[in-house]
C-alpha cells in the first residue's frame, strides 16, 4: 500500500469528525454503576461503624478499625498497625509522604531530605504523576528502563550503592502503568536487599492495580514488606493502595502500609493536617464489601468489563501492526494499561495524526520524566472508557498514523506495507 493510499484512507476517517479518548485510565460508566450500591448503605438513620462508632465526628485519625482490618489485607501487610487510612487519593499520600521527607526527613534520617539535593529513580515508561511529584518538588529523576519483570535491577543496584543522594525509586509492582507488566519475585528480592548508600532510602511501592485482574490468569507478587523485613530493612517500603477503579475514581478511600516505625512516623505527620478522616466513606465502603473476599469477587465485574476492551485493542494492533514489525505491545493480565511501541521518531507524530482523527490519546512523551522519551517512541493506550465499537475505530486509526509515520519518516517504503 502506498502512502497516497494509507492518506486516502485516513481521509475518511477524519471526514467521520470521530471524538474518541484513549488518553487517561478511568473506569467506564459501567463500571462505575457496579458500586451504587455505595451510595446507598449509609443512611440518616444507620451510618455507625460495625463497631458502633460515631462516624460523623472528628477522630480515627488513621482510619476506622475495620477499614484497617480490610485495608489490611487488600494491602498485604500483618497487623492494622502497619496500616493507615487516607482520603480518596492515593496519590496524596504519595505527595504528602515525599513532601514531609523534604521538610522533616523519614523516620531514619540524619537529616530532613530537603537540606541538600535529591535524586529519586524513575523506572520507564512509567506514571507520569509519580514524575510530576518530582518535578514539583525539584527532585531530580533518574529514568532506568524496564524490562518484563520491572525495572533493570543490575542498573537500580548499582546507582543507588554509590550515592546517598538518591533516595526513592518509584515502582507500579502490579499490571504497571504504562505497561500492564508485574514485578518478578527476583526484582522484589532485589529490591529489598540491595545496598543503598542512603540509610533513609524508600521504595513507593505504588500498586494502584493490586486486584485489578482481567480474567483468572493472574500476577501474583511477592510480599514486599516481609521481604524488606527479613533483609533487616523494615523501613524501605510504602505500599500504596485505594480503590479509586474498584468503588468510584473521585469518592474512594486510599491507604498506605508499612513498617510500624514508618505508620508511625506518617501518623505523627498526619496529626498536623487533619483532625480525622472521612470515616463515612469508610463505612460505606466496608458495608459494600463486608471483607476482602467480597473485595474480590466486585472486581471480577470490572474483569468482565475490561476484558473484551483489552482483547479488541490487541486484536487490532495484532491484525493492522502485527506483520509489519513497525510496532511491539504489552499484553497485560490487568490494570488499565497498554503500552505500544511505535518507530523511534514517530510517536509524537502519531498521536498528532490520531488527534487529527478525532482519537485522543495520552501524550507522546508522558510516560518518561519531563516528557521526554528520547526515543519518540512510546504511546500508552487506555481502552477502560470507550465502548467497543469506538476502540475499534480509535484503533485502526492508531495503527493506520503509526503506517503513515512510518512512511513519512522513511523507515519503510512506500509499498511494503499490504
Ligand atoms: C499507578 C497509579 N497510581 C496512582 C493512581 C492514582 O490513584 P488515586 O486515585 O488513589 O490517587 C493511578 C491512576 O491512574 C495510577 O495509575
Amino acid at each position: 500500500m502506498t502512502l497516497d493510499q494509507l492518506q486516502s484512507q485516513f481521509e475518511v476517517f477524519k471526514a467521520k469528525k470521530l471524538a474518541l479518548d484513549m488518553s487517561r485510565g478511568k473506569p467506564s460508566a459501567a463500571q462505575l454503576d457496579l458500586s451504587n450500591e455505595l451510595l446507598d448503605v449509609v443512611t440518616s438513620k444507620d451510618y455507625l461503624s460495625f463497631q458502633g462508632a460515631e462516624t460523623r465526628n472528628y477522630g480515627g485519625l488513621d482510619g476506622l478499625p475495620e477499614t484497617k482490618e480490610l485495608f489490611k489485607d487488600f494491602l498485604e501487610v500483618s497487623s492494622v498497625e502497619e496500616v493507615v487510612i487516607g482520603g480518596n487519593a492515593s496519590l496524596t499520600i504519595m505527595h504528602d509522604i515525599v513532601s514531609r521527607g523534604i521538610t522533616h526527613g523519614m523516620c531514619d534520617s540524619e537529616h530532613p531530605w530537603g537540606k541538600a539535593p535529591i535524586k529519586f529513580i524513575c523506572p520507564v515508561p512509567g506514571y507520569d504523576r509519580h514524575f510530576s511529584i518530582c518535578q514539583h518538588f525539584g527532585i531530580e529523576m533518574i529514568p532506568v528502563s524496564c524490562n518484563d519483570n520491572g525495572p533493570d535491577m543490575d542498573k537500580v543496584e548499582q546507582l543507588v550503592a554509590k550515592d546517598a543522594s538518591i533516595k526513592g525509586i518509584w515502582i507500579v509492582p502490579k499490571y504497571s502503568n504504562p505497561t500492564g507488566l508485574s514485578c518478578s519475585d527476583e526484582v522484589v528480592d532485589r529490591l529489598s536487599t540491595m545496598k543503598t548508600a542512603a540509610n533513609d532510602f524508600r521504595v513507593f511501592w505504588d500498586n494502584a492495580y493490586a486486584v485489578h485482574h482481567l480474567s483468572e490468569d493472574q500476577d501474583v507478587l511477592k510480599n514486599i514488606l516481609a521481604t524488606c523485613k527479613a533483609a533487616g530493612n523494615a523501613n524501605r517500603p510504602f505500599i500504596l493502595c485505594s480503590t479509586s477503579k474498584i468503588t468510584f475514581a473521585g469518592a474512594g478511600v486510599s491507604g498506605v502500609g508499612g513498617s510500624i516505625e514508618n505508620m508511625d512516623w506518617y501518623r505523627g505527620h498526619l496529626f498536623f493536617s487533619t483532625i480525622g478522616p472521612d470515616k463515612l466513606n469508610q463505612v460505606r465502603h466496608n458495608r459494600f464489601f463486608k471483607n476482602i473476599e467480597g473485595l474480590y469477587v466486585h472486581m471480577k465485574k470490572h474483569g468482565a468489563l475490561l476484558k473484551p476492551r483489552f482483547d479488541k485493542t490487541l486484536s487490532i494492533l495484532k491484525s493492522e501492526l502485527g506483520e509489519t514489525g513497525l510496532a511491539t505491545w504489552t499484553q497485560p493480565k490487568g490494570g488499565y494499561f497498554i503500552s505500544l511501541d511505535v518507530p523511534n521518531g514517530c510517536a509524537k507524530r502519531v498521536v498528532g495524526l490520531a488527534a487529527e482523527a478525532g482519537v485522543k490519546l495520552t501524550g507522546a512523551g508522558a510516560t518518561y520524566p519531563g516528557n521526554n522519551d528520547p526515543n519518540d517512541s512510546n504511546i500508552r493506550l487506555a481502552p477502560s472508557c470507550p465502548s467497543i465499537d469506538e476502540i475499534e475505530q480509535a484503533m485502526q486509526i492508531v495503527c493506520l498514523a503509526t503506517k503513515i509515520a512510518a512512511i513519512e519518516i522513511g523507515i519503510i517504503k512506500n509499498s511494503v506495507l499490504n
